[in-house]
């Protein structure tokens, strides 16, 4: 059998050669992305969008194709990071943004579009009785881990090694954590995946290792009266779509709610799984879930809901609730009929 090692030299010849024909054919996303590089860090506005030798950069998407600065056809499995369950362009959301652009596109008041988008989220997903939208994936699961720690009182969060929520200090922990520096299976340790995150901050994340029931449920015991939630994807995505255990993630739910923990389920991404997300598919019903993505058609969005009387801090009517939720285009009308359509 042959070694990694000997295939090296032959895989370096035709990654050069695959790279060299990428160069010819993208001449025009070379330039712009030297151009680009002036103005923005590494000439992009997201790390995941830069590769080297340089991005190309998409002129047009339709279905599931996009077409380049220099006209090359690609088909698109990113799917700008799973967000476009019909594809780009689809003609039952375009039709209805268009008919909402021409009656504005941002309000200081409801339009009660987010009414609607609520109603359908609610019907859908059994655990969700009330919900608040945000802007991104990042807001919402910002907002749910918010409203566990207000909820409990207490200051901790728990995560699994490997899970991705979002780009906010409290979650870019242990994401892609280098081989043989996450601490012992045992008590993994918090890994910061940033520069700037402070030791206070990672002072205040337990880390779980996936799919680890036995582990997992004896640190959440040994940190229950420090610990506000445990926030888990159903699916890991960041680290190659690892999907949970079935029993492991009924565990979780069950040792949560025994230990009176909030459960946070977070289906930005494992959504689309099933018509109530993947909470259906898996028989489980979390505290709180974070959406996002396929929920805005296509727009920027997040989410977050769950039981009432946690999603009640929020509410406004009475004394002005306890957690202020800002965000200038929460819920703006244009999101909210591309997500009403795409539903
Ligand atoms: C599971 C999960 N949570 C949260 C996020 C953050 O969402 P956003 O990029 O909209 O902030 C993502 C984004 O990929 C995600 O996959």
């Amino acid at each position: 059998m042959k070694r990694l090692g000997d295939l090296e030299p032959k895989a370096k010849v035709i990654l050069a050669r695959e790279q060299a024909a990428y160069e010819r054919s993208n001449p025009k996303s070379k330039e712009a992305f030297e151009r680009s590089c002036r103005v923005l860090p590494g000439g992009v506005s997201r790390t995941l969008c830069y590769f080297p030798p340089f991005p190309c950069q998409t002129a047009a998407g339709e279905g599931c194709w996009m077409t380049d600065l220099d006209g090359n056809r690609r088909l698109d499995l990113f799917n700008c990071a799973t967000t476009l369950i019909l594809g780009h362009r689809p003609a039952i959301v375009m039709k209805a943004v268009e008919e909402q652009l021409a009656r504005g596109t941002a309000f200081q008041t409801n339009s009660g579009l987010e009414t609607v988008l609520a109603e359908m989220l609610v019907e859908r997903v059994a655990s969700v009785e009330q919900i608040r939208f945000t802007n991104s994936g990042s807001e919402g699961t910002q907002m749910a881990i918010r409203a566990a720690r207000a909820f409990t009182g207490r200051p901790k969060i728990a995560k699994m090694e490997g899970g991705y929520h979002g780009s906010h200090d409290c979650v870019e922990i242990s994401v892609r954590v280098p081989a043989g520096g996450g601490g012992p299976t045992e008590a993994p340790l918090p890994v910061a995946g940033s520069a700037g995150i402070t030791q206070r901050v990672l002072d205040d994340v337990i880390i779980i290792p996936y799919n680890n029931l036995g582990v997992a449920g004896g640190i959440l015991a040994a940190h229950a009266a420090d610990l506000a939630c445990v926030i888990d994807e159903p699916i890991l995505g960041s680290v190659g779509f690892v999907p949970a255990e079935r029993a492991f993630l009924v565990g979780l739910r069950e040792e949560a709610k025994r230990l009176g923990i909030v459960f946070i389920l977070d289906e930005v991404q494992s959504f689309r799984l099933d018509r109530g997300g993947a909470q259906q598919l898996f028989g489980i019903a979390p505290d709180l879930t974070c959406f996002g993505k396929i929920i805005g058609g296509g727009f920027p969005v997040g989410a977050f809901g769950g039981r009432r009387d946690i999603m009640a801090l929020f509410n406004t009517a009475t004394g002005g609730g306890l957690i202020p939720h800002a965000g200038t285009f929460n819920a703006n009308p244009v999101t909210m009929t591309a997500g009403i359509a795409t539903m």
